[in-house]
């Protein structure tokens, strides 16, 4: 098939499918050698119309119930591009956090902070023709995982994007800026320098609207050399 055409399959930057400090890695980590499989058509050509297949966007999270959550609200935008800086236009950005007592609304998830009934916590956005997305939603809670003493997630929003084919899908996580447990959690070190650091959004007072919410800059980079870190599949923290 001629017209095939594969997807780089170095993810520079990500993080290793085994890495001891972030325990459930060693269980479920690969101890075979990988097998390449070749990418075909079903993998490099979509889907697409996302418009159509998934229903109309849900890009604020603070409106879906009957009153606003409790937090801090926030507007998350930026671009989605490709390796050679292209926008990546009219792809799907599936969105999921806590809230802000770092709950998730999750039959597993049974800490000790409250649930809010006002915030699901999931949220879907399409980029616009420029690669460009806007989302609003609560600044979401630290919460505790297990995986060692003492041992706390950053505040974060899982965030997965398809690009331009299942070839190309990431899926991440946002932290922000001002957070002291980014440089102590095993997740976010599990991916190198300087990766790491491009998935910190950044503040931005002219995304920042007056008297309504803060707001944060967060570019993606889909694939190649310059690509944000990839996770070794979906994980629940
Ligand atoms: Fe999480």
């Amino acid at each position: 098939m001629s017209d095939v055409i594969p997807y780089a399959r170095e993810d520079a930057g990500s993080p290793p499918s085994l890495f001891p400090d972030y325990g459930s890695t060693v269980a479920r980590s690969p101890r075979e050698p990988l097998i390449r499989v070749p990418q075909t058509l079903t993998e490099v050509t979509g889907p697409s119309g996302w418009d159509q297949l998934m229903g109309p966007a849900l890009a604020d999270l603070t409106t879906q119930h009957k009153s606003p959550p409790l937090g801090q609200r926030i507007i998350v935008t930026g671009r989605v591009l490709d390796e050679a800086g292209r926008p990546v236009p009219y792809t799907v950005m599936e969105i999921w956090q806590a809230n802000a007592a770092g709950r998730y609304i999750h039959s597993k998830d049974n800490w000790d902070a409250p649930l809010d009934p006002h915030f699901t916590g999931a949220g879907r956005v399409v980029t616009d023709a420029e690669g460009r997305y806007r989302f609003i939603t609560i600044r979401p809670g630290a919460y505790p995982w297990g995986n060692h003493k003492n041992a706390w997630r950053p505040a974060h929003i899982h965030l997965s994007l398809l690009g331009p084919a299942f070839a190309t899908r990431l899926v991440t996580q946002l932290y922000f800026p001002d957070d002291p447990l980014i440089e102590i959690d095993p997740i976010a070190n599990a991916v190198p320098m300087p990766y790491r650091q491009r998935m910190v959004c950044r503040f931005d007072i002219g995304v920042t609207e007056p008297n309504w919410a803060l707001g944060y800059v967060f570019d993606v980079v889909l694939k190649g050399r310059n690509q944000t870190p990839f996770e070794e599949g979906q994980h629940d923290h």
